[in-house]
């Protein structure tokens, strides 16, 4: 079986389409797994994957990459609070908000924080979704260690986590402010009508052919007006292809 076979396997199995991630990186990494974990070939691990929920289970968590932090990129952070938010809140009564690869929480929380310093909680939904099960069930639990909150002001630390041995554990008032959900961005439809929507670090993993794909659905489902808000890496080459314009580094906006 070769590396095409096997992502064919993998579909079946769990409904992932890997070919739409980049080749030469998700190969290199399934191969390393394969390797760490003494299998000979793709046959052999799939038959464990097939077997082993646990495995299963190991396999989608490594290649979903889930590394996050709050306030990943602070300065973008700055200029959703000073520019992007106050915009869009003084047109709206109640702002959508979608963060559409959350992974462990860190960004749709952080999101709720600072909407909650800006007085604006209550005016918010705020939307978080991932492919990853597990990656999500740990979001809802909202557990961290400090290594992931360093960017976290002290005094946010202060009013909105409580310290648990070397853990910090994110306050209910928080919490209750996202609705998490499991979306799979290439095969399932996306919210409608969102005021802001973030899609940071996960982009970079996909096929050209996939992000043409997905900066339309995204498009789709803003609001008129509405902000597309991407990570530092990821910026559009061609923002007006997709019926965006740029409004700031990683900040793209609806053209009606
Ligand atoms: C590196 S994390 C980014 C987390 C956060 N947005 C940030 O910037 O810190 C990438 C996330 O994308 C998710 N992901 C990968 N493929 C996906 C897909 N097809 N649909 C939805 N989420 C996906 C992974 O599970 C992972 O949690």
């Amino acid at each position: 079986m070769n590396y095409y076979e096997f992502i064919a396997e993998i579909k079946k199995l769990c409904d992932i389409d890997l070919s739409n991630y980049k080749e030469k990186q998700m190969k290199r990494r399934i191969d390393s797994l394969i390797k760490r974990h003494g299998y000979e070939s793709y046959d052999s691990y799939l038959r464990q994957l097939i077997k082993s929920e646990q495995h299963l289970k190991e396999f989608l968590g490594y290649i979903t990459i889930n590394v996050s932090e709050f306030f990943r990129n602070p300065a973008q952070w700055q200029v959703l609070e000073q520019e992007i938010i106050p915009e869009l809140i003084s047109k709206k009564n109640t702002l959508k908000i979608w963060s559409s690869a959350c992974s462990t929480g860190e960004e749709p929380y952080s999101l709720a924080m600072l909407l909650d310093k800006m007085g604006l909680i209550n005016r918010v939904n705020i939307i978080a979704s991932d492919i990853d099960k597990e990656a999500v069930e740990q979001a809802k639990i909202g557990v961290y260690t400090s290594k992931s909150i360093s960017n976290v002001p002290d005094e946010m630390v202060k009013t909105n986590f409580l310290k648990e041995n070397d853990n910090y554990v994110i306050k209910d008032k928080i919490k209750k402010a996202v609705d998490f959900k499991i979306i799979n961005l290439l095969e399932d439809s996306f919210p409608s009508n969102c005021d802001l929507i973030l899609c940071r670090n996960v982009m970079i993993y996909f096929t050209e052919e996939a992000k043409e794909k997905l900066y339309k659905k995204f498009y789709n489902a803003l609001s008129d007006n509405g902000i597309f808000f991407v990570g530092s890496t990821e910026q559009i080459i061609m923002p007006q292809k997709y019926g965006f314009i740029s409004r700031k580094h990683f900040f793209y906006q609806k053209n009606n």
